[in-house]
């Protein structure tokens, strides 16, 4: 163990070592359990108010804070069933943001592959992940712990490797190339994810009452519609996510992801059978239940601005746990980040004037920039009143 690694369950009495501290941390989380730390340091305490165990769960009881989410089934919304399975996908957009998706039709070959390949990389030793650290916030690769670690005040239990999937033939000679079969089996998963995501659209887009399958094949024109369609399909943005969660001795002081809502369109999340993914539910802190084999779908800012807030981009949070590794890998996707996103015209009506400012990557990257881990919300920024 390192003379650092020994100290760091009492950071307090330590500040003379500060640097090496910072050092420590800037290597992540892994890293530290790796090596066998016993408490968690100071950077990653959150004031007592952030914690994951105050307030928000004093009237519920345990049932209601184990949420079971709405659950689409893609099978059935591809079928004769369809009208009626767009009702409940607009139910769990509108009241949720969140659904979990089951019988979506990737190949379960592929979902543990790309599980299993995620672990794997965070199992390289730290020279090998190292080399995918950066400080650029849009470089095609992004290796790192917490969320922003060079502007985070808290840290979060969480590695991260941040991969941009579009254009392919562009980002994919920076990706790494360990494990031996990491590219393939990552491209695999992102040309399943997106072929899902169009299908997705299509039906939130059918949900919105901008776009109707039956009226497209009578030859009535839905141009706006086909072309957010077409836009999200040729050049879309794909950000794929591998989260990594190391057992934390002492979960009740930190979060592996702090509040915030994701950027994009729409998420897919994958999740291993480890709890920890939280959203915000009627003023509560609830628990998503893994489903294995089934994606947790969340509405990014993008939708609920497109939507002119009718559907809504929940905040959401990690706890991490004691005992258990958790791996997630999150999906995200969105118009080009060259595009602008605003509300849909067909959604701004008299008594629902438009609600959100025009938006583009620019200003978020701007925002995630200069703010720290505390309030990740940026949508919040965008509202109109
Ligand atoms: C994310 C996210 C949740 C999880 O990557 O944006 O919210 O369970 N992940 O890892
Ligand atoms: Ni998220």
């Amino acid at each position: 163990m390192s003379p650092a690694l020994a100290l760091s369950g009492k950071t307090r009495e330590i500040s003379g070592n500060y640097d090496s501290l910072e050092m420590l941390y800037q290597k992540g989380v892994k890293h530290m359990y790796d090596n066998g730390i016993e408490h968690v340091p100071s950077k990653y305490i959150l004031p007592a108010a952030e914690r994951p165990n105050v307030n928000s769960e004093k009237n519920a009881s345990p049932d209601e804070l184990n949420l079971n989410l709405p659950i689409i089934d893609f099978a059935e919304l591809q079928g004769p069933n369809r009208a009626q399975v767009l009702k409940s996908l607009a139910y769990a957009c509108e009241n949720y943001g969140f659904f979990q998706l089951v019988n979506h039709g990737i190949p379960e070959e592929i979902i543990n592959n790309m599980v299993n390949v995620s672990k794997s990389f965070f199992e390289m030793p730290f020279s090998e992940r190292e080399k995918y650290m950066s400080a650029d916030m849009s470089s095609p690769v992004r290796y790192g712990t917490s969320f922003n670690q060079t502007n985070d005040g808290v840290f979060c239990w969480r590695d991260f490797l941040k991969l941009v999937c579009h254009p392919l033939s562009d980002v994919l000679p920076h990706w790494p190339s360990s494990p031996f079969d990491f590219r393939q089996l990552v491209v695999s998963y992102a040309k399943e994810t997106k072929l899902l995501f169009m299908l997705l659209v299509e039906a939130i887009l059918e949900s919105l009452g901008l776009k109707n399958r039956e009226k497209k094949t009578e030859g009535v024109n839905d141009d706006d519609d086909d072309d957010i369609l077409k836009e999200l399909e040729d050049d879309g943005s794909q950000l794929m996510v591998m989260n990594c969660y190391p057992p934390c001795p002492q979960p009740d002081l930190t979060l592996g992801m702090p509040p915030h809502s994701d950027y994009g369109f729409l998420t897919l999340l994958l999740q291993d059978q480890v709890k920890g993914l939280q959203i915000q539910h009627e003023h509560n802190w609830v628990t998503v239940q893994p489903i294995p084999g089934s994606f947790v779908v969340n509405v990014g800012d993008h939708l609920e601005i497109f939507s002119n807030g009718r559907y809504k981009s929940v905040l959401h949070r990690v706890l991490v746990n004691s005992t258990n590794y958790r791996i997630s890998v999150a999906s995200l996707h969105s118009l080009p980040f060259t595009s602008t996103v605003r509300p849909s015209d067909k959604l701004i009506t008299e008594t629902n004037p438009r609600r959100y400012k025009d938006t583009d990557f620019a200003s978020f990257l701007d925002y995630i920039k200069s703010c720290d881990s505390k309030k990740k919300n940026f949508l919040e920024s965008r509202k109109l009143y």
